[in-house]
């Protein structure tokens, strides 16, 4: 997307003003993923760069802001493993940004994940590798400096084709629990085959299947919320290849479950189909008595409805 970055208000503003609304206003530092604004209108979007430049809202990772185009269609995540040479992607997932059902609320880290994601087709897939994917790996290589790991790309699929709108060099979360679910312990062997340049003989097989994860979180978040409340029921959940719940904010003590985070759990399912999966893993929520915890009720809207 089109961007610009600023350190003071009267040039992002200015800034501001060319542009119009709908932007994306960015704090340029690390805000566990809480640092984004979608500014529908004006004033949204001059609140969003006061609250960062003047108020300090995000700390020093607000001290610089990026303002950015606003891209419109469908949100997907598509995750590769790299050996400083070869690409080895991995399946197709979508996370869930907003706080609360019906992507209202607040942005947040994320909130639910499923894979595969529908919204990217073979033939999209294809254009992600080819025209993002492919070009960043050899252009590092080419500067000399060849990427081994993990590289994840936040797209927008828009109905001209994917854009990019992020790298990191780290699995997605909720993303990762997803993968994993499908890929099983064959992680570690991709992992060591893209440190030691070997991903184009890697023999890895995907579970033809579907998995889904849904986040529990503290109440207030991604505000601030309380720490140290009990969380019931775990005791009772079935833990296999189909059922898992990942503990991302908790605490052991005195034999409760306290949290104290707030991306709390990952109660996460695989299932023959996505509907499946998804009413496996509300069966676990419901089983789960955590009354100052929230989660939302629609995670995989987009491929379910
Ligand atoms: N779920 C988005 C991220 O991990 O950045």
């Amino acid at each position: 997307a089109a961007y610009q970055t600023f350190s003071e208000v009267a040039p992002a503003l200015d800034y501001l003003d060319q542009q119009g609304a709908p932007i994306v206003i960015k704090a340029d530092g690390l805000a566990a993923g809480k640092g984004v604004v979608v500014a529908m209108t004006h004033a949204e979007a001059a609140a969003a760069i006061r609250d960062m430049l003047e108020d300090n809202a995000f700390g020093d990772a607000g001290a610089r802001v990026v303002i950015e185009e606003f891209l419109d269609g469908e949100e997907a995540s598509f995750i590769v493993m790299v050996d400083g040479e070869h690409v080895w992607p991995m399946a197709t997932s979508q996370d869930h940004k907003r706080a609360y059902d019906g992507d209202a609320g607040p942005n947040t880290g994320g909130m639910g994940a499923y894979s595969p994601a529908p919204v990217c087709s073979a033939e999209i897939e294809q254009q992600i590798v080819d025209r993002i994917i492919t070009p960043t790996v050899e252009g590092m290589a080419a500067e000399g400096k060849p990427f081994h790991g993990v590289l994840f790309a936040g797209l927008m699929i828009e109905e001209s084709g994917p854009r990019l709108i992020e790298f990191n060099v780290r699995f997605g979360d909720p993303e990762c629990q997803v993968l994993m679910m499908r890929l099983g312990a064959q992680a570690l062997d991709l992992m060591q085959a893209a440190a030691e340049g070997r991903l184009a003989e890697a023999q890895v097989n995907w579970a033809n299947d579907h998995a889904i994860t849904v986040v529990m979180a503290a109440n207030g978040y991604p505000g601030s919320y309380e720490k140290g409340t009990e969380i019931k029921g775990l005791e009772n959940l079935p833990e296999d290849s189909s059922n898992m719940v990942f503990h991302a904010g908790t605490k052991a003590a005195q034999g409760q479950t306290l949290a104290v985070g707030g991306r709390v759990l990952n109660v996460t399912a695989r299932g023959s189909s996505l509907q499946e999966a998804r009413d496996r893993a509300y069966e676990m929520l419901d089983q789960i008595e955590w009354p100052e915890g929230f989660f939302r009720r629609d995670i995989g809207w987009r491929a379910l409805g």
